[in-house]
């Protein structure tokens, strides 16, 4: 069975002391967690350590960097391996979401390498994809996104593969309120699972997660998680307020 996720993007928000009341509050929070319904927190890179000890005792839940460069080590100043993180216990890694190709100008060649080397140091990779407003409205979101998945992903084993967890995010739905419809989402949900299976078998894209991420609330939330390729969110707003983000993990 494939696990059902609500992950957490706090992108660059938060001051140490919000960051502090926000994860005490999602330590002590009621949640129907389980071994296949998990929650993962993506905090800012300062925050890693904090949130890992903050959220030790909760069960299935999981701590997230947002992004970690290609390389292993080196001179990169600014930077933050994969290694370092496996070395801090770090679990999952974000990579590819679109205001990293879009700001910090990843391609698909560059994220591909990001997906290596996080898989070589055991972190469970969120590969994030999706069309700006552009390409959806000329129709085009199936083809953008299945060569978005084909140039980062296409070259992974079957075994390396089943490690990774995709996150469907359109650039349209990201911070603007606008959520893709139940359909919207579901459809391409069923695509990107079907271009999965085109490569690797039904059975091995049965069991990959795909979140769906674009203004996910508490209010939307459960009705996107029921639609049979949606296998829970990647939130970034609503995340911020441990009470919303609550309501959406218990609607997985
Ligand atoms: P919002 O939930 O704020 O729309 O952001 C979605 C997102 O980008 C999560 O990675």
């Amino acid at each position: 069975m494939r696990k059902q996720i609500a992950a957490a993007n706090w992108k660059m928000n938060c001051t140490l002391q919000q960051a502090e009341e926000l994860l005490t509050k999602l330590s002590t929070a009621t949640v129907n967690t389980t071994e296949n319904k998990i929650s993962i927190i993506g905090v800012p890179a300062p925050y890693l350590l904090l949130a890992k000890d903050k959220l030790k005792n909760k069960a299935n839940f999981y701590i997230a960097a947002q992004n970690c460069y290609t390389k292993k080590s080196g001179a990169f100043t600014g930077e933050i391996s994969a290694e370092m993180l496996h070395s801090m216990q770090i679990t999952h890694v974000i990579i590819g979401h679109s205001e990293r190709r879009e700001y910090f100008n990843e391609s698909n060649t560059t994220l591909a390498e990001k997906v290596n080397i996080a898989l070589e140091y055991a972190l469970t990779p969120i590969f994030c994809c999706g069309e700006a407003l552009e390409i959806r409205e000329a129709n085009n979101q199936n083809s953008f996104v299945e060569n978005q998945l084909k140039e980062s992903l296409f070259h992974l084993s079957v075994e390396q593969i089943l490690q990774v967890v995709i996150a469907y995010e359109p650039i349209w739905a990201i911070g603007t309120g606008k959520t893709a419809s139940n359909e919207q989402a579901q459809e391409m949900h069923q695509h990107i699972r079907n271009v999965l299976a085109n490569k690797y078998g039904k059975e091995i894209a049965e069991q990959i997660s795909i979140l769906y991420g674009g203004s996910v609330k508490g209010s939307n939330a459960a009705d996107l998680f029921a639609q049979n390729d949606v296998d829970g969110g990647l939130v970034g707003g609503a995340s911020l307020n441990a009470e919303e983000f609550t309501t959406i993990i218990n609607a997985l």
